[in-house]
């Protein structure tokens, strides 16, 4: 075993980076033996120097990122600032020194991911981002590597934790959206500002690199179709009950059928309660891959948390010191296919529609007759009289599978139908 220590430079010790530091340490001869070298914190950057960071050398700490990243001696960056910037300049900071990096950082990741692999290339360096889409879960390697040699086809899952939690405890007690994000806040599950959570960014930026690996394309952040959980409803979720299931944000990355294109999509669905995906419960991610010749696997387990990303940090501190010392480089982007990415009217899915229409003779009908005009086949209709003074009724309507333009186009429609009083939900219905 080589005995000089190989260097590694902190950037950020928040939530993770505190994490990547304390295993470091008390893992140390692990890490060793399973690099083949010691590996030394070399230096901490952060925004406040003062802060106590148990642990921490306060020796190694600097508020100079930049001077850190370029003292020359330093063999692996760790970027777990989060954000753009500094973030980026950073790490392309580090290639230029010839440095390695390991991000956790998905924000930047999927928006300037091409860059960044392009910059880790033309300075053979190697740049890797486990932490990045789903905490501890392995998912990243076994799609840039385990699964190289197969064709995926599709990639569906619960990709964020705090909305994942949320809409669990709005299944499971019943309250509304309101109430169960203040309940992820009491218990730290959600940010003081929950919007890239709740609104689907966070998720859309995962699903944007697990498309691109997954399909050796390119998938731009703006090209993932987002909808957050902001609009989910107490009743949504009541109404997914009574049709057997659940309501979960799921991150969708498809290949046509055809082959020509892929799409990439962030939304809430109902999903039966006999999927798999229903019974992860709370903070937990899950994801599908479907692949040609290994067929369906399953990823579970702890997709946020200090502790459990750090472990993906830490796995890929290990893959990069190993790397370095065998004088070679990792898989890089591979994105030969440059498929072209379809908008979401082409995407195929189900729709369950709920209406508030007048209860008098002839309005099913006047409805049957949109889906019919729409092109879209109806698979069940549900109504219930509410005996009110107005003479509403509930219609429940779930689709066959359609194309979304003529979904959405349908509901369109509905909505200028004079019978119909108000489109209460409309929620897309996946994985049968
Ligand atoms: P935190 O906000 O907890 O930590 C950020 C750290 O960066 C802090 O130590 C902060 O310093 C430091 N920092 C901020 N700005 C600067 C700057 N300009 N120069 C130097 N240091 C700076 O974030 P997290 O640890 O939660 O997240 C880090 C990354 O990991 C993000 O990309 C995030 O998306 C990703 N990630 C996080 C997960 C999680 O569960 N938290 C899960 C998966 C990925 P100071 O301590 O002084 O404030
Ligand atoms: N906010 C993210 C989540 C952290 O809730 O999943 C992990 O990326």
């Amino acid at each position: 075993m080589r005995t000089r220590p190989l260097k590694v430079a902190l950037l950020g010790c928040g939530v993770v980076g505190s994490e990547v530091a304390r295993i470091m340490t008390t893992h140390a001869d692990d890490l060793a033996a399973r690099i083949g070298a010691p590996v030394e914190l070399a230096g901490v950057a952060v925004r406040r120097p003062s802060k106590v960071r148990e642990g921490i050398d306060p020796a190694l700490v600097t508020t100079d990122a930049t001077a850190l990243v370029e003292r020359g001696d330093i063999d692996v960056v760790i970027e777990v600032i989060g954000g753009i910037e500094p973030a980026r300049t950073l790490i392309t900071t580090a290639f230029e020194h010839g440095t390695s990096v390991v991000s956790a950082n998905k924000a930047l990741l999927a928006q300037d991911g091409p860059a960044l692999h392009a910059a880790a290339e033309r300075h053979g360096r190697d740049l890797y981002y486990e932490a990045a889409v789903a905490g501890a879960i392995p998912l990243v390697r076994p799609l840039r590597e385990s699964l190289a040699g197969d064709k995926v086809n599709r990639v569906l899952g619960i990709v964020n934790g705090t909305t994942n939690f949320i809409l669990d405890r709005m299944d499971t007690s019943g309250a509304g959206y309101s109430e169960a994000l203040d309940e992820a806040t009491a218990l730290g599950y959600a940010e003081a500002d929950p919007t890239a959570d709740v609104e689907g960014f966070d998720a859309a930026a995962k699903a944007a690199i697990l498309a691109g690996i997954a399909f050796h394309t390119r998938v731009g952040i703006g090209e993932v179709h987002r909808e957050g959980i902001t609009e989910v409803t107490a009743a949504d979720i009541a109404s997914a009950r009574r049709m057997g299931c659940t309501v979960k944000l799921l991150a969708i990355c498809e290949r046509a059928a055809d082959g020509r294109s892929v799409t990439a999509r962030v939304h809430p669905a109902m999903i039966p309660l006999s999927h798999p995906l229903a019974s992860v419960r709370e903070a937990y991610n899950a994801v599908f891959v479907e692949a040609e010749a290994a067929g369906q696997l399953m990823f579970y387990g702890p997709g946020a948390g200090g502790s459990p990303t750090a472990s993906a940090v830490l796995g890929d501190l290990v893959a990069v010191c190993r790397n370095k010392l065998g004088e070679t480089t990792g898989p890089g982007e591979s994105a030969y296919t440059r498929l072209p990415v379809s908008p979401m009217g082409e995407v195929v899915t189900r729709y369950h529609i709920s209406l508030d229409v007048a209860d008098k003779p002839g309005v099913l009908a006047q409805v049957a007759t949109v889906f019919a005009e729409s092109g879209v086949s109806i698979d069940t209709v549900r109504q219930q009289s509410r005996q009110d003074p107005d003479g509403e009724a509930s219609l429940v309507v779930v689709t066959h599978r359609a194309p979304d333009a003529a979904l959405s186009g349908t509901v369109e429609a509905l909505r200028k139908l004079d019978t119909v009083r108000g489109v209460a939900s409309i929620m897309r219905v996946e994985g049968e």
